[in-house]
């Protein structure tokens, strides 16, 4: 856990809006490296296609894919469970679809966020019955307690509190993924 000094807080311009530092821009990098070594050596002897899930999963997507020393396809899949609130709907749709074939596959999902579960258990259905070769997941945050269906999750970056998050791709009404550090989010949604 990070903690609010001056020289973590850089992101003055939206100060009013953000609680303390739940991850900071260090502890992410140090982290996102550290996944990127386990999955390059577990993945050492068929490089996955990785699928990150749009919009909240491109920094870490963006950082992942470079810490990974294989050569790994990356795609995308944009998925709408929480319209503009900061609670979860429970209703997933597919807003953009997968542009290659899964079919023997190594698939490994990243997520930015995993809270209710409900969004990353509609995703492992839809592309589980494309018959891939394994199917993973690799998860930035992971909210404690949250968890209404169970997941299991290869990789994990940090277990989080449940409050309210935003940073490093993850939004509220589409702002501040371009945030560096992960903080709550104290504003009005
Ligand atoms: P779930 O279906 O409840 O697990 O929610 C997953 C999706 O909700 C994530 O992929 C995020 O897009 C969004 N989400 C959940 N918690 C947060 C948060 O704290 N900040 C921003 N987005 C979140
Ligand atoms: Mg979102």
């Amino acid at each position: 856990m990070g903690s609010q000094s001056s020289n973590e807080f850089t992101a003055r311009w939206a100060q009013h809006d953000l609680g303390e530092v739940v991850v900071s821009a260090k502890e992410v990098h140090d982290r996102v490296l550290e996944l990127g070594r386990q999955i390059t050596s577990d993945y050492s002897e068929s490089p996955p296609l990785l699928v990150g899930v749009l919009k909240g999963a491109i920094n870490f997507m963006s950082d992942l894919m470079r810490a990974i020393e294989l050569p790994v396809e990356v795609d995308f899949m944009a998925v709408s469970s929480y319209g503009a609130a900061t609670k979860t709907s429970g209703v997933v749709r597919i807003v953009k679809d997968l542009d290659v074939d899964l079919l023997d596959r190594e698939v490994l999902i990243v997520e930015d966020v995993v809270d209710s579960g409900l969004t990353l258990n509609y995703l492992r259905q839809y592309l589980g019955a494309r018959n891939p070769r394994s199917l993973e997941v690799c998860a930035l945050l992971l909210k404690e307690g949250e968890q209404r269906v169970e997941q299991s999750l290869k990789y994990v970056g940090f277990t989080i509190p449940s409050d309210f998050v935003v940073g490093y791709g993850l939004d509220v009404n589409e702002r501040y993924r371009n945030l560096d550090a992960i903080y709550t989010f104290t504003g009005k949604a």
